[in-house]
């Protein structure tokens, strides 16, 4: 029986297991995909599972996107591109780091039929999910990416790699076509992020990246106001559909059922 892991800290949130796990049943891989807390120190042991193939793909999340790199023996463009890692698998006994999240996010946005050609976008964190967002917002030629962290000097170290985007300080509301929350701010529900955004008016999109609550006071609000939402619910499922197909050869269906798992 082949293994798959997603690892993380924290992790317990996670509902790569059950997406997978559903993928293996229907599709009679006789596979198990698990979830595993751990600390930095122990990649080195989790690499030497995969080189003997003990363990077959390992999903990475927070903290460790970035952390991951220097345990692996080459990079795909995008991850070198975002210095992020989310999906690893082992070719010609090498250790491959694949980032996911580009794809992910590319087509649930393509999903929406959403042209973001010449639009202002304004994204509000710098963690590990947002070099992803920058990638494919320059690759469907945005105008301009305004980044907004509350600790500002993290967002201006995304320029080492992203040298076109601006920088603006935490708390101000520039003027925009598109919002982007990749902050953590939103996982538990009562969260409210710490901006005033009741003037920016209607016609904006709302995007969050969270899905889990399905809606959180961040397009809650944005609904109010009178513009479009969407949740991460599908770049979460096309993440796990691309890495599903590096690991297992072709793309499972994503269907009602499969995004009902994720709705619990
Ligand atoms: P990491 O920062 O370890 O990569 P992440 O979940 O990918 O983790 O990112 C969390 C993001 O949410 C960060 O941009 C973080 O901002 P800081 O860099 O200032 O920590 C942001 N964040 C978390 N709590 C926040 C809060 N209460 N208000 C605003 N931003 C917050």
């Amino acid at each position: 029986m082949k293994k798959f892991l997603v690892v993380g800290n924290p992790i317990e949130h996670s509902l790569s297991p059950e997406l997978h796990n559903f993928w293996f049943k229907n599709n009679s891989i006789n596979a198990i995909y698990e979830k595993k807390n751990i600390k930095e120190d122990e990649f080195t042991g989790l690499m030497l599972e995969i080189k003997r193939k003990n363990i077959h793909g390992i999903n990475i999340t927070v903290p460790f996107k970035k952390k991951i790199i220097s345990h692996l023996d080459n990079l795909s463009i995008e991850s070198e591109s975002t210095q992020s890692v989310n999906t690893i698998y082992l070719d010609n006994n090498k250790i491959i780091g694949h980032n996911t999240d580009i794809e992910g996010f590319e087509r649930s946005i393509k999903n929406l039929k959403l042209n973001l050609i010449d639009k202002k976008v304004l994204v509000l964190g710098a963690g590990g999910v947002v070099p992803s967002i920058i990638y494919v917002l320059n690759k469907m030629n945005v105008s301009q990416i305004m980044i907004s962290n509350r600790t500002k000097c993290k967002a201006e170290s995304l320029k080492d790699f992203f040298k076109d985007i601006t920088v603006i300080d935490w708390g101000e509301v520039p003027e925009f076509d598109i919002i982007i929350n990749a902050t953590s701010v939103g996982l538990k529900k009562d969260d409210e992020i710490d901006l005033d955004l009741n003037k920016i008016g209607k016609d904006k999109f709302f995007y969050d990246v969270i899905y889990k609550p399905n809606e959180t006071n961040f397009l809650k609000l944005g609904k109010k106001l009178g513009n479009k939402v969407e949740n991460g619910k599908m770049m979460f499922l096309y993440q796990a559909s691309a890495a599903f197909n590096l690991w297992h050869g072709f793309q499972p269906k994503i269907n009602n059922q499969v995004i009902n798992l994720l709705s619990q």
